[in-house]
């Protein structure tokens, strides 16, 4: 969701498409937004990963960007969640996958989440493997609901979790597969913290505006350090990719999301906004009452 200063900001930079999901605008040559855009949900589907891995290839190539903040233009959803119901191709869902996250990880380069909608699952995942995250007060809403039909996180969120919240809240977000608001996230140590939405946008452009003001040497070394302190390894998120698709194909699971589709996963967005909720509808041996 553009914000009315972003928008006032936008008249008087670059903006270019990149695919067709993702804007990014130069706001300056060293401070960036990269604008999920690619409605209804913000799916992490194959347009969207394919735009997300270009554009770790343009950050990683230009010599003056120094922040990037992620956002949405899409209501009501940061990312949605993977696209579950069609494959997503191996090229990017492989070793790929973790691959470029890490690359981006490791640049020089600091990276934003301004979330100001739904991120679940994938979007969660993406959310905790970028630099840091700030959530709103009211709009924000983090979930791996992944459990909830009888897989799990299966993209860096059993990994990433434990070194983010600690083990405990690991496992309560994991296991309870509910949604989270932006203060119990925040309190959590899964986002760094929440801001009121009314004064979301400003914080967020002030924060890296001042990050990009800096000289690259600090950030890049003060990043090589912090680096040092672990990022899960791309075997190890490769291996749960792999074990979250035979999670999908095994048990109740293929009839639950036949269901969920239905239902209205992934075409509703009503079904979408209450997922967690709506998740209870589906518990058990099939079939289930609706
Ligand atoms: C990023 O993804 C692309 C597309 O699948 C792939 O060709 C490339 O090797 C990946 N990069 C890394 C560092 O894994
Ligand atoms: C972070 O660590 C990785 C792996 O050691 C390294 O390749 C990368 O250059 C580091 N990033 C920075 C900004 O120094
Ligand atoms: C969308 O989902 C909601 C909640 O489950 C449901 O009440 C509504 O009828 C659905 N809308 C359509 C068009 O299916
Ligand atoms: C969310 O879903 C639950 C379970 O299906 C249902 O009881 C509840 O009324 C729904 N809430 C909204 C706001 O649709």
């Amino acid at each position: 969701m553009h914000t009315p200063t972003l928008i006032l900001l936008a008249t008087s930079t670059v903006a270019a498409v990149l695919g067709s999901t993702i804007i990014t605008t130069k706001v300056t040559p060293s401070y960036w937004r990269a604008t999920f855009s690619h409605p209804p949900f913000n799916l992490m589907d194959n347009a969207l990963l394919t735009d997300f891995f270009s554009l770790i290839d343009n950050i990683a190539g230009d010599p003056d960007v120094k922040v990037v903040v992620f956002d949405s233009n899409v209501e009501h959803f940061f990312i949605a969640h993977f696209d579950v119901l069609n494959p997503v191709s191996p090229d990017l869902l492989g070793p790929a996958y973790w691959g470029n996250f890490t690359r981006l990880a490791n640049l020089p380069v600091l990276t934003v989440a301004a979330i100001q909608g739904i991120a679940r699952g994938g979007g969660a995942e993406l959310s905790a493997a970028l630099d840091v995250r700030f959530g709103s007060k009211e709009k924000a809403i983090l979930g791996q609901f992944e459990v909830g039909f009888g897989a799990f996180p299966g993209g860096s969120g059993l990994r990433m979790l434990p070194r983010l919240a600690g083990r405990g809240r690991a496992l309560e977000i994991v296991l309870g597969a509910d949604d989270f608001d932006a203060d119990t996230a925040a309190q959590y140590g899964w986002i760094n913290r929440a801001i009121p939405d009314n004064e979301f946008a400003d914080f967020v452009d002030k924060f890296a505006r001042r990050v990009a003001g800096w000289d690259r040497y600090g950030i890049s070394y003060a990043k090589s350090i912090i680096n040092k302190s672990g990022y899960p390894t791309v075997e190890d998120v490769y291996s749960d990719l792999l074990a979250f698709q035979a999670a999908v194909s095994q048990g109740a699971v293929p009839a639950r999301l036949k269901a969920f589709a239905e239902a209205g996963f992934q075409s509703n967005v009503t079904f979408e906004k209450n997922l967690s909720s709506e998740e209870l509808r589906f518990v058990g041996p099939e079939p289930w009452d609706s």
